[in-house]
């Protein structure tokens, strides 16, 4: 799932006269879940157009990418030549860390999605970004679902943050400058977040390890970085149209899902 268009309502104003896409979704029952997805008949060009991303992708993220986002490629074996089936990645996550995936029909709207993540469920799409939109697709398709997030959610720490949102967006407290405040952080940290390793700075937000732009953008000194104090990061505006200027760095993990917690136990959404 994009965050961008889906969470910030400026982006949703943006979008949706340019793309019908990028119109949030509202469930009207429900949505396949785990081994009830079905797999779709892809064709060969759409199996082609998920083996160039893979193949391309696969070549910039070591040495970019945090270890534990690789650990979690490696763990899922998504096959390289044929788009994977939803189906087969949710039994990887249930292993994991109890997470499924439900197939998304598209953009959800942020209460249908924040609800799947209160429940450790990821709503993902199952269809391919044309071929013209190889570098940029405005919203959210497979390889941003499941080549971007699914990776992080098999690491028990990231999971439990990432369910920590949904059940945060789940609170009658979520709302105003509280809620603003909650999809940058969701902005900042599940789409674009960098962590501190030994090695050197790496990334871990799927916005970026999905893009073949912001993976080479992203740590280069074009980009401000900033240690993740959520206080300050719920402040942060940002701009979903053009690399990310700012970003935040987290030290683990654990600090992540401790940090949230602590924001969010503090405007009571927890
Ligand atoms: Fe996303």
């Amino acid at each position: 799932m994009n965050a961008t268009a889906e969470t910030d309502p400026k982006a949703e104003t943006a979008t949706s006269t340019d793309d019908p896409r990028c119109v949030p979704i509202a469930l009207d029952g429900p949505i396949p879940e785990g081994d009830e997805i079905p797999y779709p008949n892809y064709s060969v060009e759409e199996h082609d157009i998920w083996r160039t991303l893979y193949a391309r992708q696969r070549k910039l993220l070591p040495g970019r990418a945090c270890q534990e986002y690789i650990d979690g490629l490696e763990l899922l074996k998504l096959p390289e030549d044929r788009v994977p089936a939803l189906r087969d990645v949710s039994r990887v996550l249930e292993k994991a860390t109890g997470w499924k995936l439900t197939r998304s029909p598209g953009l959800l709207h942020e209460k249908d999605f924040f609800e799947r993540l209160a429940r450790r469920v990821f709503p993902a799409t199952d269809y391919v970004r044309p071929r013209h939109e190889l570098d940029y697709t405005p919203a959210p398709d497979l390889f941003h679902d499941v080549f971007g997030h699914t990776p992080m959610i098999v690491h028990e720490s990231f999971a439990n943050f990432f369910q920590k949102i949904g059940q945060a967006a789940a609170s009658e407290n979520a709302v105003g400058d509280v809620r603003l405040g909650l999809v940058r952080i969701y902005w900042f940290t599940v789409e674009f977040g960098l962590i501190n390793t030994p090695q050197g700075l790496r990334i871990y937000g799927n916005g970026i390890t999905s893009s073949y732009g912001e993976v080479q953008h992203s740590l280069t000194d074009a980009v401000e970085k900033r240690p993740f104090i959520p206080e300050k990061v719920a402040q942060q505006e940002y701009d979903i149209w053009h690399m990310q200027p700012v970003l935040f760095v987290i030290d683990s993990f654990e600090q992540l899902e401790r940090g949230f917690e602590h924001w969010a136990k503090s405007h009571r959404l927890l």
